[in-house]
């Protein structure tokens, strides 16, 4: 079983099996959400910061040119030797340094960072709340932790009648079906309200233009990804499946989108 086997054990391959075979980890929102949410959370130069899932270490990266020490970490051997390839190739190695871990048993001593950043990872675990706890317990008193996580509106969740099964399904096939099933932007706000009590909240809808603008400022790597992931189409059923349910999510533009959540944990 793989590393990010983490909630569908008997599956053999997941939805991170998929991004780590195809080297591609992002978040929706692409570089103005990670943008947004640097600078809601006022995260500056000289800042150590925690990026949680750090997936190929762009945000790690950013942070990183921007002046600040980072500590990247993430679940699959994969991202991590990508992240600290990006990080060699960016010049940032010196302020980077990047950890194979659970980010829900985080090896860090209680507040160690100035900032937490987390950007469409939490929803692939099933214990958020545990995850949630991990993060308050690294970040020192009056510190910052920011999430994105991808997530629709009650209001929008209520308007879809019939086509929620067909949202879950896809959600489930992603593995981002927490143990308290398809969180909506006010579950998160609540979850993070109960752990830090204010949260600054904000949802976003899905844009096809800068989803777009991601992959292009991927370049080669995505044209790589592209070519992998047919051939994993035609060669392994749960990655057709999970490719197949996540085409699926078209039919929700204008409902789809991301949550920012920015806490300060009291000083
Ligand atoms: C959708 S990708 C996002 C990557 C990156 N944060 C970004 O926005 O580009 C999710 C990442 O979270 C990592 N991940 C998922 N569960 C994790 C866990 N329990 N501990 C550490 N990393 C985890 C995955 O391996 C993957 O790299």
């Amino acid at each position: 079983m793989s590393n990010a086997s983490q909630k569908q054990d008997n599956e053999k391959f997941s939805y991170l099996d998929l991004l780590a075979s195809l080297g591609s980890a992002k978040h929706i929102g692409g570089r103005g959400a990670t943008e947004k949410l640097i600078g809601e959370a006022g995260i500056k130069p000289g800042s150590y910061v925690l990026d949680v899932g750090c997936g190929m270490g762009k945000t790690s990266c950013m942070l990183a040119g921007m002046g600040c020490r980072v500590v990247g970490v993430d679940i699959m051997p994969r991202m991590i030797k990508e992240s600290k390839a990006r990080a060699w190739q960016t010049g940032v190695s010196d302020k980077t340094t990047f950890v194979e871990c659970d980010a829900r048993s985080l090896p860090f001593e209680p507040e160690t960072f100035d900032a937490v950043v987390v950007e469409s990872v939490t929803v692939f675990m099933d214990d958020v709340e545990r995850a949630i706890k991990g993060y308050y317990r690294v970040v020192k008193p009056g510190g910052i932790v920011c999430d994105n996580e991808v997530c629709v509106t009650r209001e929008a969740l209520e308007k879809m009648g019939d086509r929620v099964d067909d949202l879950k399904s896809v959600f489930t096939a992603f593995g981002s079906t927490t143990s308290k099933g398809m969180l909506t932007f006010e579950d998160w706000k609540e979850i993070y309200e109960s752990q830090f009590g204010g949260v600054k909240a904000s949802h976003y809808l899905m844009d096809m233009n800068t989803e777009m603008e991601t992959r292009r400022e991927d370049g080669f790597k995505t044209f790589a990804a592209a070519i992998k992931s047919m051939w994993l189409y035609m060669t392994n059923p749960d990655a057709k499946r999970i490719i197949d349910e996540g085409n699926k999510m078209g039919q929700f533009m204008g409902e789809f989108g991301y949550g920012l959540f920015i806490c300060r944990k009291n000083a």
